[in-house]
């Protein structure tokens, strides 16, 4: 086993052993986990053994949460606004405090707001940039900071989007914070690989969450983008789940500083 040149990049050193699930006992934060794609990370990590903390800016949004996630497993919930340093640095800390370690991170907090390059406004600007895009390097540096510390290591999964690698018109600001994630992933990746923590992204394309509706799209609308998706279907919040448990595993111990694409082969046509 590779584990002997002391470089074997395993989330911690409490490694599920035969018959366990994936996560067992391992400490996990998931941002914005309210809803949608969030909410479906935290139950499959629950799922697959974690202990998990999750986190959003709406208070109804936790208590519903953690009503739902309770049937999972062992799950605490807060409001937090992870675009506030403060706010940032005291999730982190309360997390790794109550579960008495912190292993898995999942920035996946995020909004969009959508307008014309012409008619965009340095407050939609900023916003969507501190929301989709410093809270991860907020979260992302607190996390890392207790990881290093702790000598354990970790596993930080960045949620982008294909947004991070394609334009689309009405969407400067979301775009620009998506990209801007596939490079603060690969930086921290490239930083933090000797010191036992791997740093991936995924990036989801069209995923059916509220926040697909909220860009104004009905029913019929998605119907008709679906049809220019290789698989004639947009996603389901489990899809990216799947995604970023696989990276937050010990399966891909060998695979940082990278991104997984889940859009139905969206980007991958002309
Ligand atoms: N749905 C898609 O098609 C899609 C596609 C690509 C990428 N994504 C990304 O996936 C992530 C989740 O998206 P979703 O579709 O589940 O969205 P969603 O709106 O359903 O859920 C996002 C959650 O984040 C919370 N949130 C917003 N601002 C916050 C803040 N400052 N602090 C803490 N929580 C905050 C919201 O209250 C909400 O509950 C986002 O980063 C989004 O950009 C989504």
């Amino acid at each position: 086993m590779a584990e002997d040149r002391g470089q074997v990049m395993t989330s911690n050193d409490s490694s599920a052993g035969a018959g366990q699930p994936i996560h067992f006992g391992k400490k996990a934060l998931v941002t914005g986990a309210g809803r949608g794609i969030g909410l479906a990370i935290a139950r499959t990590l629950l799922d697959e053994g974690a202990h998990v903390t999750i986190c959003d800016l709406v208070p109804e949004r936790v208590e519903a949460a953690v009503a739902d996630l309770s049937r999972h497993g062992q799950v605490t919930g807060g409001v937090c606004d992870v675009s506030n340093p403060a706010q940032a640095e005291r999730l982190v800390a309360q997390t790794n405090s109550h579960w008495g370690g912190l292993d898995l991170v999942v920035n996946n907090a995020g909004i969009t707001r959508s307008a014309p390059f012409l008619d965009s406004t340095v407050e939609i600007w900023d916003l969507v940039l501190a929301v989709n895009l410093r809270s991860q390097f907020l979260v992302g540096q607190a996390a890392a900071r207790l990881m290093v510390a702790s000598g354990r290591g970790g596993v930080i999964v960045n949620i982008a989007s294909t947004n991070g690698l394609l334009g689309e018109a009405g969407l400067a600001s979301y775009n620009a914070s998506k990209a801007g994630s596939l490079l603060l992933t690969k930086t921290m990746a490239i930083e933090l690989a000797t010191r036992k923590i791997r740093v991936n992204a995924v990036c989801p394309g069209f995923i059916l969450t509220d926040l697909a509706f909220e860009g104004g799209e009905d029913p019929e609308t998605i119907a008709n983008y679906a049809q220019n998706i290789p698989m004639g279907r947009i996603g389901d919040p489990i899809e990216v789940a799947h995604a970023v448990s696989f990276l937050l595993s010990d399966k891909a111990s060998f695979i940082t500083g990278t991104e997984i694409v889940v859009d139905g082969g969206q980007t991958c046509k002309e």
